[in-house]
Order: C-alpha cells, then structure tokens, then sequence
C-alpha cells in the first residue's frame, strides 16, 4: 500500500450522494449549524434526480379537492400493504410543507392561471379513498427533477456545506461494537484516498437499476450504498421488488413519463385497441405501474404487441395537440425525437416496460436512522448510520411505488433525516478515535480490487449478470425461472474472483471505478434474486405466475437479507408497520387491489 497518500478530514456529518434526497439532507445538515460534507462520485447536477420527470406528489388541493389522508390511502394501497403505514403517514403529511419550501427555496413549478403550482394526475392517485382521480402531482413542465435538483444544490452552496465531487465512496468505516464511524473514498482527479471521520455518515447513493440490462437509470445507478451496507454486515430489505416503468422507450430504455397519461396520452395494441379499459376499467392508463406493466406485457405474449417483431406497444399523445405538448411536455418531445426518431405531435411512441426503480433497500425508521434486525429485536438502529432516498427503505413504496412519490420521498426524508441529526448530534462534538481495523479492513479491500489480475474484463461480468436479471427476475416470474436466475447469478457472482483490472493508476481511472461499481451490482443482484425466489407469493412489482395471489397471513411482512463475501445469502424478515404515527387517520387494513 506504499504508494498511497491518504488525508484524514472530520466533520460532524458526511453524507454520500447529492442527488435530491442527499443535497436535501446536506443542506439541512448545514443549516442546522452541523459541519457536513458531501462526497459525490459525479457533479451534484448530474446525479440521477436530474432525469426525473413528471413531477413531485404532494395532497396541496390547487386543482381540486385533495386530502393527505387520500394520499396515504393511495400510497399504502399503491404499495399492496407492504408499506409501513407510521412512515406512509409521515410522507403523506410533510409532502404538503416541503413541497411549499421548495417552491420558497426557488424551484421553478409551472402554475395555473391564478398563479399556483400545477399539478397533473399520475397513476394510483385519487380522491376520497379512490373514488375520482387526483391532480396531486406537482410539475415543472417534465424537467422536475431537474428544477428541483438544480435549487437544492444552490442552497446547499448557501449554507456552506463542503463538497467533494467526483469522489468515489468505497465502504463505511464500521467499530467493533458496529457502530459506524466513517467513510473511505477514492477522490477520482488526484488518487488521494480520503479518510472522512463522522458522528453521522447518511447514504442517499440512489438505486441500482444498472443491474438489469434495460433500465431507465443512469448509468451511474450502481448501488454503491447498498454494497457498503451488505459488506458491513448489515442486511438490505425487500431486494426482490424492481419496478418496471410501462413506458420506456423501445430500443433505448429512456424514460418517457407517466405525466404524458397523466395529461390524457394513452396505450395501444396491434390492434389500436385501448386496452387498459380491460385490465384497470376505472383508472385505465392510470393504475398503478406494476398493473400498467404486466397488462402490456399480457398483451405483447398473446400477440398483440406492435411492429415488426409484435414486441412493444404504442403510446399516444398526437391528440394532445402541439400546444400543450410544447407547453408540458416538451422534454419527451425531444427524448422521442432522439431516440425513437418520432414526431409526437404525429405519430405513437414505441415503448416497452423498462427497469426503473427499486423500493428495497436499505432498512431504515421514517427519521432515516437505518435499522437491523439485532438481537431480533426490528426497530434497532445501527448507530452513527442513515440512509435516504431510493438506496432506502423506509418502507413507504413497499411492493409498488406510485409515480411521483419518488422525488417526494427525496424531499421528505433528506429533510427528515437533516431534522434528525439536528436533536440527536452536538456541533463539533469530540469523536471517538477513528476504529483502525475498520479503516484498515476498507483500504485493504480498495487496494485488493485495484490490483486484481484475474482473466475476466468487468464488462464481460456485467453484462452476464445484466442479461441474468433481465431475464430471471423479470415483470413475471415463476420459481423455475428464478431457480435459473440464482444458478446463474452464484456463478457470475463467483466470476468476480476472476476479475482483472488492466490499468492501475489512480488517476481518472475508469476500469477501477467501474470494478468498484460491478462489485457493488453483483451484491445488490445475488441478493434480488435469492430474495425472489424464497418469496412464494404475488404482491406489487413481484408477479409469480406460480403463485399468482397475495397471501397476507404468511406474506405481509419485509424480507431482510445478508449477503457473506462468498455470496452466500441469508434471508430472515420483519413485520410490517400495521400502526400509524397519530390519531389523524386510522391504520388501512388490507383489501382486494382493484383500479
Ligand atoms: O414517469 C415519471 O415521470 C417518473 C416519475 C417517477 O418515477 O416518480
């Protein structure tokens, strides 16, 4: 390890990550008077956050009646009842302020004519307990995340919160009593490796999309945090449920948003059928996405798919007209115009259900505090450790998310987790020493992956483990094919071993960087899959064609699972929160999803 340089810094808080829900937490951190740094492997405007579209959900009435309880309704039932309701309560409720502080904080929202944020329908979303859709949807046109992301990391340079861009974080610096001290990261410009000393470190790394080999994520959606987490010995929660987007461009994978349904677009078949009336006869295009995404790929198996190859749908906006298109909806416009070479003001766009979020994560309590399942006890927390945003489960998208609560979640907890931090943590508080096994343990790693000198390429490993998850644990699933996925998955997961790394600079160096990133997929993945296939039951995202039913007497309960470094999983789980944080609203207990 002689050619190292390793510099040591201490703040009270470092967070990892600075897309919405890390740049929300840090600049609460800091405008709480705690000294917090933030390291982030791309520049903060190009986190993930940036391409989400369509909008931030949030019960403010602007475009009709609107309730939070009508929201939680949805959300919970949006979930098939895996959520923890104490958290689905706590969302619901603070969607409302956050979403005003962003508009105070300078987020550009489109308005109505009397000058209020606009709010559009999404899926799963309505009123008086699902009787009529909702406008719940807070948009800026179909930029959203990136109005939003771009106003937080302003605050964040407001507040002097310190920043370390282009830094790779590789594994959380844990003590011997497993409480977590700090972090190590690679910065990418100068190899310098860097020692960051915390009372609290926060993830917020975002999902791991890039798992799959179709996926409407960056392509820096590796999981990073998740990894850390697995390889600190702590378990991740409902890994088994990957939400498919109905709508992504055929071919590309590239998101086209809900909103274009939202604002009256529609689904067809080979036929120019409307079939959504069929599967969801009262929202139709508007169910929930896990609906929206097996009914497509219902129609495309029984030979109603559009094209040459009858493999993808249409999706309809030309009736919109060219005004309102341009007027919100022009991202899409252009995305189609790029990628599927289509005029939207003329023709349908191609699209196919696409890999897009992941509701596993890792577990936390709805203050952000991650939680484990020590001693058997399930609300202990692992001290010194949170997690944010869709590296997270809270759980408020339990085995489904509903559209646009996805940058609500960023916001909520970011915030949540800022306010946290604030009771619990002393300014400048003296630390304990840094725990030297466990720095010693994560420069031992670093350095065991840079000089891997194995005959396999990380490209030749990603790509197996992308097309196994793309194939095994797909929009449906039977046992056969999941047991195949596990087969697959424990070989390519092994295959690791064998990984080379030709370049062993530490300067701008991408192979490394993409090897950190493999190992950090191929945990997330070995874990997804096994996690899959030991859950004997139809719920949310997770479609078994063997056992197509919800079963709520063995099934109503979180998975957690442990990954050791041979790729051995252990699965063990928690209950569901069937209790609710105040007496404003009472527990939803479980009934027949319909829409
Ligand atoms: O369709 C969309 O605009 C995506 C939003 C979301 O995932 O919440």
């Amino acid at each position: 390890m002689s050619d190292y340089k390793i510099e040591h810094h201490t703040y009270d808080v470092v967070v990892v990550g600075a897309g919405g829900a890390g740049l929300r937490a840090t600049f609460g951190m800091a405008v709480k008077g705690l000294s917090t740094a933030c390291i982030t492997k791309v520049f903060p405007t190009r986190s993930h956050t940036v391409a989400a579209q369509g909008g931030m959900s949030a019960a403010l009435g602007n475009m009709g009646p609107d309730k939070w309880q009508w929201h939680m309704y949805d959300t919970v039932k949006g979930s098939d009842w895996l959520g923890d309701q104490d958290a689905i309560e706590y969302m619901c409720r603070e969607a409302i302020p956050a979403v005003i502080e962003l508009e105070h904080q300078g987020v550009p929202f489109s308005r109505t004519e009397a000058g209020l944020i606009y709010q559009r329908p999404f899926g799963g979303m309505t009123t008086n307990y699902g009787e009529g859709i909702a406008q719940r949807t807070c948009a800026a046109a179909d930029r959203t995340g990136h109005a939003i992301l771009h106003t937080l990391y302003q605050q964040s340079l407001r507040h002097q919160a310190e920043f370390y861009i282009e830094h790779f974080a590789t594994d959380l610096i844990m003590d011997d009593e497993g409480v977590c001290r700090g972090v190590l990261a690679w910065d990418l410009a100068t190899g310098v490796l860097r020692v960051f000393h915390a009372q609290t470190v926060v993830l917020a790394t975002g999902g791991y999309g890039r798992a799959y080999f179709s996926a409407t994520s960056a392509h820096t959606c590796t999981g990073d945090g998740n990894g850390m987490v697995t390889r600190a010995g702590l378990p991740l929660q409902d890994m088994e449920f990957t939400q498919f987007h109905p709508t992504g461009i055929y071919g590309s994978g590239c998101l086209i948003t809900e909103g274009v349904r939202g604002e009256g677009g529609y689904l067809t078949n080979s036929n120019g059928e409307r079939f959504m009336e069929r599967y969801a006869p009262n929202a139709k295009d508007l169910a929930s996405r896990d609906v929206v995404s097996r009914s497509m790929t219902v129609e495309i198996n029984e030979g109603r798919g559009v094209g040459e190859k009858k493999d993808h749908i249409h999706l309809h906006l030309e009736h919109l007209g060219a005004e309102i298109i341009h007027e919100r909806l022009p991202g899409i416009a252009e995305s189609a115009r790029i990628f599927a070479g289509v005029d939207v003001t003329k023709e349908p766009i191609p699209v196919l259900p696409t890999v897009h979020y992941n509701m596993g994560g890792i577990p936390t309590n709805y203050h952000g505090e991650v939680v484990t399942l020590k001693d058997g006890n399930p609300d202990a927390i692992v001290p010194g450790l949170m997690a944010i945003g869709e590296c997270a489960c809270v759980s408020v998208h339990g085995a489904n998310r509903l559209g646009s609560n996805s940058l609500l979640d960023i916001v909520v907890f970011g915030r949540a987790a800022a306010n946290r931090c604030a009771e619990t943590l002393t300014p400048g508080a003296t630390q304990p020493d840094l725990p030297q096994a466990g720095l010693q343990k994560a420069l031992d790693r670093f350095d065991a992956i840079r000089n891997a000198k194995g005959t396999k390429s990380t490209a030749t490993i990603r790509d197996e483990m992308q097309h196994a998850m793309q194939k095994h644990a797909a929009v449906f699933r039977t046992g056969a094919s999941l047991q195949e996925g596990v087969d697959k998955m424990n070989t390519i997961y092994s295959s690791f071993q064998e990984v080379g790394i030709q370049d062993r600079s530490l300067i701008w160096n991408s192979d490394l960087m993409e090897t950190l990133e493999l190992a950090n997929l191929l945990e997330c993945a070995q874990v997804s899959v096994q996690s899959a296939l030991n859950r004997t039951e139809s719920r949310g995202a997770h479609a078994r064609e063997d056992f197509p039913d919800r079963n709520d007497e063995q099934w109503m309960k979180h998975t957690l699972s442990w990954l050791d470094p041979q790729g051995k999983v252990t699965i063990d789980y928690r209950p569901v929160h069937t209790y609710t944080l105040t007496s404003d609203v009472e527990y939803i207990p479980p009934k027949k999803r319909t829409y």
